[in-house]
């Protein structure tokens, strides 16, 4: 009888390895996975020996993958998408006791995303919900490499295998501090709100994109005043009387005076998107995710669009 030989790493070894290769650097890997560099170093100094061969080399303040990094790392990627597929039949057989439901929303979804996750997560309490919040471009990276079952965003990228669907209207809105001009006003004509300075997200966000395009299609050059990396940075620079700006409505309190803001009811606005969740078309929905979907979707017709 043949018996395949134990490969000479550890699956805490490879998971150091696969972060340092995907972050390019021992310490934000050693953040990522909250443990100490000279754990991670010791780790990946015993993987490298155990296999007898270098697996990284130093530049400047990271590190690069050696041909035999690069061929590990292929071959980890391939192991841990084996392994949560695995995962994934397991939680089937056991009927949704148990299982990760892995999500990725885009920035601005962190201000609803937790009423989507509500009503799931008391249904299935033995599910594990794994959510990460990144940026558009970030998000997309992540579809690419397959590492969510289902991401939330408002703009799928048209070069990946994906399908979506789309759940709740996203309008994006122009905001301006409490006792500006334009407050009071029925509407701001185009010719004057398009041509004041904006403080924008930065590049990589979604909503920036989507606030370029909408300049690009009427033929008109935003003034970027300020470029901001997050949605509440944008808010309280707005507040704050820095400038005005375009955000998703879903950024706003209910009242946005109770933050110091107001939403002006400008011409041509607001610009009128959708969120939807996106997965990947050439990859099998494991049974939780495809369960959250539908508990998405019926809320989603029950009113929250
Ligand atoms: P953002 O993305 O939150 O990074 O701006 C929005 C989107 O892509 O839907």
């Amino acid at each position: 009888m043949y018996f395949s030989k134990a490969p000479r790493a550890t699956f805490t070894q490879l998971r150091s390895f696969d972060a340092v290769a995907q972050l390019g650097g021992i310490t934000r890997a050693a953040e990522a996975l909250h443990l100490t560099q000279p754990t991670i170093s010791g780790q990946l100094r015993e993987l490298s020996e155990s296999l007898g061969v270098e697996l990284l080399t130093p530049v400047g303040r990271g590190v690069q993958l050696t041909d035999e990094g690069r061929e590990l790392h292929r071959t980890v990627t391939a192991m841990f998408a084996q392994w949560r597929t695995f995962e994934e039949s397991v939680a089937d057989l056991q009927g949704m006791t148990r299982g990760t439901l892995r999500i990725a929303g885009v920035t601005t979804t962190e201000y609803f995303l937790a009423q989507w996750l509500k009503p799931f997560a008391e249904h299935y309490p033995g599910i594990e919900i794994d959510l990460v919040i990144e940026n558009r471009d970030a998000v997309v990276k992540r579809l690419a490499r397959e590492q969510d079952d289902i991401a939330v965003m408002m703009m799928p990228p048209l070069e990946l295998p994906l399908q979506s669907v789309a759940v709740m209207d996203n309008p994006l809105v122009l905001i301006a501090p409490l006792g500006h001009p334009w407050v009071s006003r029925r509407s701001v004509p185009f010719k004057l709100w398009s041509s004041e300075a904006l403080l924008m997200r930065e590049e990589g966000s979604g909503t920036r994109q989507a606030t370029l395009d909408y300049f690009a299609e009427r033929g008109v050059k935003p003034k970027v005043r300020m470029t901001l990396g997050s949605n509440e940075a944008i808010k309280h620079a707005v507040a704050a009387n820095l400038g005005v700006a375009i955000l998703s409505r879903h950024t706003l309190a209910k009242k946005p005076a109770n933050e110091g803001l107001a939403v002006i009811s400008a011409a041509g606005l607001p610009i009128r998107r959708q969120w939807q969740l996106v997965w990947r078309s050439d990859r099998r929905m494991p049974r939780v995710a495809s369960r959250f979907m539908d508990y998405v979707k019926q809320h989603a017709d029950d009113g929250w669009a």
